[in-house]
């Protein structure tokens, strides 16, 4: 008699139990899927892909040191530095900025002050942000610098971000060379673009700032991504804008590959694809060209001969019939295999007609000191119908480790209606830079080939542009 009724409440507790339980496992599960899929307040400010800006203005910025002349032949470059001021002019929201380095305050350097005048005035902008109501958002790899902690900043913690933009107002950005170093100010060569009422591609863009920023919230790197960082445009749907009033495409491409979230296109991609679609010439403009990949293997690093770049040059150059040119600086950081690799890559034209593949390298003084006086700091590559502005020089562990963005900008073919676009005026910084008394060819003789053996890329011998007769002014 007593059985059931004892047997009764056990039960319901047993179920309560199990409910319980059940209650327990869901909560953890939505524990786990919202903090993968990470819902923030920050939200896109209501703009989205069918409702922002495709007009846009594009505009080459750059820095040419004082020191480093060059023939005025009516190029129009807006400084660097100008860029960014009328940038911050233009910010009401918010500023993101993603910068591998923070040295625009140097302290160190009361010797030289005009250098880092520009750099100090930079800093002293970004500072007062804060009283116009203007947020500043930072990701960067440095955590333990006194800038960064001035700026009460966030910080990237993860190694080797190497990239470099800004996105103001998720309306108008900037992609290059240059980071938030006085030397991009002063005495580096940098080259970047700024792209103004551009809120189709500023939204793509800060989904990349916002991937940093969720790394920055946790040291692991998710599995699943939250939709906010899947990427809008890529180079099968690229996005179609006009720029300047000239119909164009244009995406943002990333590294590497474990920094690719979905649809996500990656530099190297972005790079074969410009190059692929080259029909006359291509030039390319790096600070380093080593088509070698540092890995860690059981503990120890090992180089690897790293292809994809190296490959796509040769194909473009014997295959096609394009014309390149390499431009690399010669710095007190180029590795002596450079030498080899652009040495092979000019043999492939041996007895070739129609074949050409020019190689320069860009010196300015020996530098004895880490300010890099007159270096040639520009990451970029332009054609016949595309140019590529990234972040990365050509060293193959830079794209397999390092994470960097680049940006593609792909010219629609109607050349009526074409002005002066941005493709003439890179390509033009471009032949400036080829002509100028700082671009200079290896000397390829057997007596020099000696040298080469040296391994000390001091020791290489530069023919001079006097030297070397310049007799092929270009006829592109
Ligand atoms: C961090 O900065 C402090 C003071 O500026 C310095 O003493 C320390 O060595 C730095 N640590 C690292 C890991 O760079
Ligand atoms: C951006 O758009 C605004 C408003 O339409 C306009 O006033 C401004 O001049 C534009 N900026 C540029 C650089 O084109
Ligand atoms: C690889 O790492 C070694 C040692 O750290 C360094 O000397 C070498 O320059 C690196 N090579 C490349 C291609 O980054
Ligand atoms: C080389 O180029 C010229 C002009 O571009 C063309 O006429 C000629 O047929 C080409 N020769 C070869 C071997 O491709
Ligand atoms: C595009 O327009 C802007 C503003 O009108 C101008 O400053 C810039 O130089 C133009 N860019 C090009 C590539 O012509």
């Amino acid at each position: 008699m007593a059985g059931p009724t004892t047997q009764e409440p056990l039960k319901t507790q047993q179920k309560c139990i199990a409910i319980f339980a059940l209650l327990c496992c869901f909560a953890v599960l939505m524990v786990l899927i919202f903090s993968s899929v990470n819902i923030w307040g920050d939200d896109e400010d209501g703009i989205t892909e069918e409702n922002c800006d495709r007009d846009c203005h594009i505009e080459l910025v750059e820095n040419i040191p004082g020191d480093l002349s060059f023939p005025m032949d009516g190029t129009p470059h807006l400084p660097l530095s100008v860029g960014f001021h009328t940038l911050l002019d233009q910010a009401k929201r918010s500023v993101e900025v993603v910068s591998p380095v923070w040295a625009l305050n140097s302290w160190e350097l009361e010797t030289m002050p005009s250098a880092v005048k520009q750099g100090q005035l930079l800093f002293q902008r970004l500072l007062s942000l804060k009283s116009r109501g203007v947020k500043l958002k930072i990701a960067s790899s440095l955590t333990n610098s006194t800038e960064l902690k001035t700026l009460a900043a966030h910080t990237f913690t993860r190694g080797g971000l190497h990239s470099s933009f800004w996105i103001v107002d998720r309306k108008h950005i900037y992609i290059g060379s240059a980071d938030m170093d006085w030397r991009s100010f002063s005495k580096r060569k940098e080259l970047g673009v700024v792209v103004y009422n551009c809120s189709c591609l500023a939204l793509d863009l800060h989904r990349v700032f916002s991937f940093y920023w969720q790394l920055h919230e946790r040291d692991y790197i998710p599995s699943i991504w939250s939709k906010r960082v899947t990427a809008l445009y890529g180079r099968h749907d690229a996005l179609e804008l006009q720029l300047n009033a000239t119909q164009a495409t244009a995406y943002v491409s990333t590294s590497p590959e474990l920094f690719c979230s979905k649809d996500r296109t990656r530099d190297v991609d972005a790079i074969y694809q410009v190059i692929q679609s080259a029909k006359t010439f291509i030039f390319i403009s790096v600070t380093d060209y080593l088509p070698l990949v540092n890995r860690s293997f059981r503990g120890t690093s090992v180089t690897r001969y790293w292809s994809p770049i190296d490959e796509m040059i040769r194909e473009a150059v014997v295959l096609r019939g394009i014309k390149v040119r390499l431009l690399i600086s010669f710095w007190k950081k180029t590795h002596p295999l450079t030498f080899n690799f652009v040495t092979s890559l000019k043999s492939l034209c041996m007895q070739l007609l129609n074949c050409s593949l020019e190689v320069r390298f860009f010196s300015h003084k020996e530098q004895k000191d880490d300010i890099q006086h007159g270096l040639n700091h520009n990451k970029y590559m332009v054609t016949d119908n595309a140019v590529y502005i990234g972040n990365h020089d050509w060293v193959g562990s830079d794209f397999a480790i390092n994470a960097g963005v680049g940006l593609v900008v792909k010219m629609k073919n109607n050349l009526q209606d074409r002005g002066a676009t941005i493709l003439d005026h890179v390509k033009a910084a471009f032949e400036r830079d080829w002509r100028s008394r700082y671009a200079k060819s290896l000397q390829g003789n057997k007596d020099q080939q000696g040298k080469y053996r040296n391994l000390q890329p001091a020791t290489i011998h530069m023919e001079t542009k006097e030297d070397n007769e310049w007799n092929n002014p270009s006829s592109l």
